[in-house]
């Protein structure tokens, strides 16, 4: 979307349907015109050490207002200037672009990921540099939508590098034979045992087979259809990271708001991970 500069609309109604058709087709909208600019005090937060090193990120937590994962001796208050500035914009911009998504709208966790990804390792459930749909063990959704936007804020010469995968519908087809069944009684005792906020519905539980399937299967990592994405600093994307088959191999410094979307918001829910899965699977899923 190069027309846009700015975080605040009015957008014509034109590139609003063009926006909200490609983001539910699941592709990657790309704002390469549209940089969060910091102040010059904030330029000292361009440091991975402001990040506590056991979190790797540090965080805004949506329903107390606190910063997160920040190392001692940080400027947290800067640190939470920033990311309310950076939630309000990304706010602004979701609701302006796709007013049809307000009434089911939620403002979810901010995040700043200051530090280095290549080279990081991790166990692979862990590691976010292989393709992956997000699924969270400790928060299911129901069906609910993962729609997270971000900035890259890095200085210049540091891309932030993804690959992006196949439409979902083929990736779930692929591996749904072969994926557990959901079991209502595993469901209900990480509820009881307060693993998960609230139960998981069978889609979770397939959601989060499916995340754990593709991370660890080392064939599909190679052999699966997949484009390599740089974004350059100064520039931001936006996409459903529950539909999205994605993966972040380099990059510092980005800035990650992360919403949630009522399903009966979309334009199209046929085309939502729930829908595509109940489709194949030839039952109801979400609860
Ligand atoms: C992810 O959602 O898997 C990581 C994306 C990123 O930090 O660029
Ligand atoms: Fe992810």
């Amino acid at each position: 979307m190069h027309e846009i500069e700015r975080w605040s609309g009015p957008f014509p109604a034109e590139m609003r349907h063009r926006a909200v058709d490609a983001l539910e087709a699941g592709l990657v909208l790309f704002f390469p015109r549209l940089p969060f600019r910091l102040g010059e005090k904030e330029q000292a937060l361009l440091n991975p050490a402001v990040a506590d090193g056991k979190a790797k990120n540090v965080s805004l937590d949506p329903k107390t207002g606190s910063v997160k994962g920040a190392a001692p001796g940080a400027d947290c208050a800067g640190l939470q200037t920033m990311l309310e500035r950076f939630a309000s914009q990304a706010t602004q911009l979701v609701s302006e672009l796709f007013p049809s998504y307000v009434s089911g709208l939620e403002k979810a966790r901010t995040s700043y990921r200051p530090v280095e990804i290549e080279g990081r390792s991790y166990s692979p459930l862990k590691d976010d540099k292989l393709l992956h749909v997000d699924a969270f063990p400790s928060t299911p959704t129901h069906g609910r939508r993962i729609l997270r936007l971000f900035c890259n804020i890095a200085p210049e010469g540091h891309p932030r590098v993804w690959r992006v995968g196949e439409p979902f519908q083929d990736f779930a087809r692929k591996f749904l034979p072969s994926l557990p069944r959901p079991n209502p009684v595993a469901a209900w005792f990480f509820a009881a045992v307060g693993a998960t906020k609230t139960r998981r519905s069978p889609y979770d539980q397939y959601m989060l087979a499916l995340h754990d399937g593709a991370k660890r299967d080392t064939t599909y990592q190679k052999g699966a259809p997949q484009v390599e994405i740089d974004f350059p600093p100064g520039t931001t994307w936006l996409c459903y990271t529950d539909q999205v088959l994605h993966a972040a191999l380099a990059g510092r410094f980005a800035l990650e708001q992360t919403f949630h979307i009522e399903l009966q918001s979309m334009i199209d829910a046929a085309r939502s991970p729930l829908r595509v899965l109940e489709n194949l699977a030839g039952r109801s899923l979400a609860n």
